[in-house]
């Protein structure tokens, strides 16, 4: 079987995850933050050195002020429904993943107002574009880091520029890029950094988080859910301690410590090493595929512009047929079909058929790109 769905979720995960999450049953099973004995405090532990890990691989300055969520949709909605209100203005990009598009037009409703700025049919955006559509009333820029369908890296760094400059703040999303690209909180201006543990950085599903920047304060931004957090615990109103203002209920605790290991291992693998083995890959796959009769490849043709992952289409043939006959006859595991991201599908052309999409990992081999380029061409010539 050959895993090509690390977009969806990385797959297998490092042995060490795997230890981090069954030594913290085992071991370190108390609920941290409530009870005061030894295996609370153990598990306070861990999770105190996973916020440390993520504020590294991060920069971000402050590690009480990451808040584990349960993914990056759930990191998202608390940055958006956390600080927007009626008459404020958002600029998005036209290529967002529904994690973020969804939750802004439910917030239309509300009384936001939502500039969705068109990208180049690669995908690509210009921060002019995003700077132009910037107004006084703008309260927040929100915006992929990179897309999910055609890996096209967006700049978040000027556009977090633009924003700044008309008082407006950042909320990058970086669910496609944690863990494969530097992702600098300071260095890039980002105000609001959504990750998830589940895919680049190698953790298991149930675990993301949301990092506030210094810009945030946290007096303004209201949480999504409200209840015990083991703090002040002889008030009925909830705290306004950042992380327990926003971390209400047990947290959990073997994803915590897994996603914690899992960014131990991209920390200690670089992640310049990783992109640099991932782009190595990319330009064979791109190269291979791009040589079959009747394929259009979709984003960027400067490597450099793109992540590892290539969507595709043939001519004459339905996505899901390519993914059945992937799957079935050559165990190459893709995702095809829309990707949860309807609006990059309309820039690029390819909606409502979808793209097979194929995403390479931190542990793809060249020998499996390569099976994969022959596979796509077999099932073409048939
Ligand atoms: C760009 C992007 N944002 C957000 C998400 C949502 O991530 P999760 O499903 O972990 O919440 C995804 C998932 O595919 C994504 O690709």
């Amino acid at each position: 079987m050959i895993y090509l769905d690390h977009a969806a979720t990385s797959w297998p995960k490092p042995p060490e995850v795997i230890e981090a999450m069954m030594d913290f049953l085992e071991r370190a099973g108390g609920n941290p933050g409530r009870s005061g004995h030894r295996l609370s405090i153990k598990a306070g532990r861990v999770v105190y050195n996973a916020r440390e890990s993520v504020a590294t691989l991060f920069n971000a300055t402050d590690p009480l002020r990451i808040i584990f969520t349960l993914n990056a949709t759930h990191a998202i909605n608390l940055g958006l429904r956390g600080l927007l209100r009626p008459g404020d203005h958002v600029v998005t990009s036209g290529i967002e993943h529904n994690a973020v598009m969804r939750p802004l037009r439910d917030l239309e409703k509300n009384g936001i107002l939502l500039s969705v700025i068109p990208c180049a049919c690669d995908g690509s955006l210009d921060p002019g574009d995003v700077a132009r559509a910037i107004q006084p009333s703008t309260r927040m820029v929100a915006i992929t880091h990179a897309s999910n369908v055609m890996g096209t890296i967006l700049p978040v760094a000027e556009i977090a520029d633009a924003a700044h400059a008309q008082g407006a703040l950042l909320l990058g999303d970086a669910a496609q890029t944690a863990g494969i690209l530097p992702v600098d909180m300071q260095s890039m201006g980002i105000d609001l950094l959504a990750f998830t543990g589940h895919k680049w950085l190698q953790g298991p599903p149930g675990v993301g988080g949301l990092i506030l920047g210094e810009r945030i304060c946290t007096q303004e931004m209201a949480p999504l859910v409200r209840g015990g957090t083991g703090s002040r615990s002889e008030f009925e109103v909830q705290p306004e301690e950042c992380p327990d203002k926003y971390e209400s209920g047990t947290l959990n605790g073997p994803g915590i410590a897994g996603l914690g290991a899992g960014v131990e291992w991209v920390l200690k693998q670089g992640v310049a090493a990783i992109r640099a083995h991932e782009i190595e890959l990319t330009r064979t796959l791109l190269e291979g595929i791009q040589s079959i009769p009747g394929i259009t490849i979709y984003g960027p043709e400067n490597i450099e512009n793109r992540t590892s992952i290539i969507s595709f289409t043939a001519k004459g043939w339905r996505t899901s047929e390519i993914g059945l006959r992937l799957d079935d006859d050559h165990g190459i595991l893709s995702r095809v079909g829309l990707h949860c991201a309807p609006a990059a599908h309309r820039t690029i052309g390819s909606f409502p058929e979808g793209t097979v999409r194929f995403a390479l990992g931190a542990t793809t081999t060249m020998e499996e790109v390569r099976t994969a380029i022959d596979a796509v061409a077999q099932i073409l010539e048939q």
